[in-house]
């Protein structure tokens, strides 16, 4: 490593990442290093980068060697903050295949199916409602809308307090940029507030919003999700408050931002192939589904989450102790050129396109994977009806996070049909 290392990012900096994720680091690490020591020079006690496809893979399905229950983020915490901020995702088995299959349901691909009309007439709405307009941020005005209104209806929530609620989902998510929240976590003591969710206050807003509304269900039971959390399987579990507040939480963090970023990825490579673009109209949906996957291959919005090893064990030539924490980096998977066919080539038709942007085939694959797939590939299908061309007129800016990869800003300027 001496001699390149000044080439390389400090990949546990937030700030390395605000002018895009680095790749070039993430190419030379799985080349010469990929199981890469990563120093934290703010007091973390380091990590090991794992940034080859084949050994994100494994570790993701060997849960019995590197565990969710210590903490899926960077951030070291002690076991009663571990305790405290359990979700769904800091689980292994079997308590995660306990709630997962509790939750799972409203999520299940052929219940998702059953959301296309209701998805479909969210982007219509969110679309005309711009009619007319030639010049705005892409971002705020349609990639943030209609994950936020779909959640708002799957939950059953008053359209009237779904902004309030984003906010506080990504004052969680981006709680490292100081444009959405006043606890940035590398910036200010948040150690009064350790034992929340993302280390913020902000999730004691969302765990009583979360109770008022189960409240209500709880009197007037109704057709949504929230309503389903709250029935008892058919063999009689049920879930305590405190775990339905954790995943309305989890809903509302890790349901708005994810997708919205990724249509907005997507929505970039389209800008920058204006002849992709114009072909978006004559595609089928059978065409529209592989660019789905190659926009979610190229955006990978959540560039890691993070394990911990239980026993000492080996991965790639590196040994590994108990109790080391693992990055599992899917950003720099998702272009390993030993995986994927000139992987830095955004490539509409590529087949396979078996990307780890939802966590692969892995106990933690994303519960939303089919929500998001479906809401990305209805709006596409919609904005293609509209727009006969859309360019960028100003500078991008992202988020200041090496979590997720979001353009906060998308300044564009769109001809109606
Ligand atoms: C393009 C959008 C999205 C991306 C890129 C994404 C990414 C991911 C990834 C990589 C994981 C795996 C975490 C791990 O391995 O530890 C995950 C888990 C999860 N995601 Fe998503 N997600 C997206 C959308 C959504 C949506 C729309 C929802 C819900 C409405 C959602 C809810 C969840 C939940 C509950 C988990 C935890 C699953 C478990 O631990 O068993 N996600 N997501």
């Amino acid at each position: 490593m001496e001699g390149h290392a000044t080439a390389l990012v400090e990949l546990s900096s937030h700030d390395a990442f605000v002018s895009g994720p680095p790749h070039a680091t993430f190419s030379y690490l799985r080349t010469h290093d990929p199981v890469h020591w990563t120093s934290e020079p703010d007091g973390g006690r380091g990590f090991w980068s794992v940034t080859r496809y084949d050994d994100v893979l494994f570790a993701s399905r060997r849960t019995d060697l590197f565990s969710s229950q210590f903490g899926i983020r960077l951030e070291d915490m002690d076991p009663e903050e571990t305790e405290a901020r359990r979700t769904l995702m800091e689980m292994d088995a079997p308590e995660h295949t306990r709630l997962r299959r509790l939750v799972s349901r409203p999520f299940a691909p052929k219940t998702v199916g059953e959301y296309e009309t209701a998805v479909r007439s969210l982007a219509e709405e969110i679309l005309e409602d711009l009619r007319g307009e030639r010049e705005f941020n892409f971002v705020t005005r349609v990639a943030r809308e209609l994950p936020m209104r779909m959640l708002g209806r799957l939950l059953g929530l008053p359209d009237d307090d779904l902004e309030w609620l984003v906010q506080r989902g990504d004052a969680l998510i981006g709680n490292s940029d100081p444009d959405f929240t006043d606890f940035v976590v590398d910036q200010v003591d948040t150690s009064p507030y350790r034992l929340l969710p993302f280390r913020s206050p902000v999730s004691l807003e969302l765990f009583d919003y979360a109770s008022g509304a189960l409240e209500l269900r709880r009197r007037n039971p109704s057709r949504d999700i929230l309503s389903a959390l709250l029935e008892p399987t058919a063999d009689g579990e049920s879930l305590d408050e405190r775990a339905l507040q954790n995943f309305f939480t989890l809903m509302v963090a890790a349901g708005n931002d994810t997708t919205r970023y990724s249509m907005t990825g997507g929505l970039l490579a389209l800008i920058e192939r204006p002849t992709l673009f114009a072909q978006l109209p004559d595609m089928s949906g059978d065409e529209l589904r592989p660019l789905v996957e190659e926009m979610l291959r190229w955006t990978t919005v959540t560039m890691h989450f993070r394990r911990t090893v239980t026993v000492d064990t080996q991965l790639g030539d590196r040994n590994l102790a108990a109790g080391d924490k693992v990055v599992l980096w899917f950003v720099s998977a998702n272009y390993d050129e030993t995986h994927f066919d000139e992987p830095n080539q955004f490539r509409p038709d590529r087949s396979p396109n078996d990307h780890v942007a939802f966590g692969l085939h892995s106990p933690h694959l994303c519960l939303g994977s089919h929500l998001a797939r479906l809401e990305m590939r209805v709006l596409f299908e919609e904005i293609a009806k509209r727009w006969s061309a859309v360019e960028l007129i100003g500078e991008t800016e992202r988020l200041r996070s090496n979590f997720i990869s979001g353009i906060k800003t998308l300044p564009v300027r769109v001809t109606w049909r």
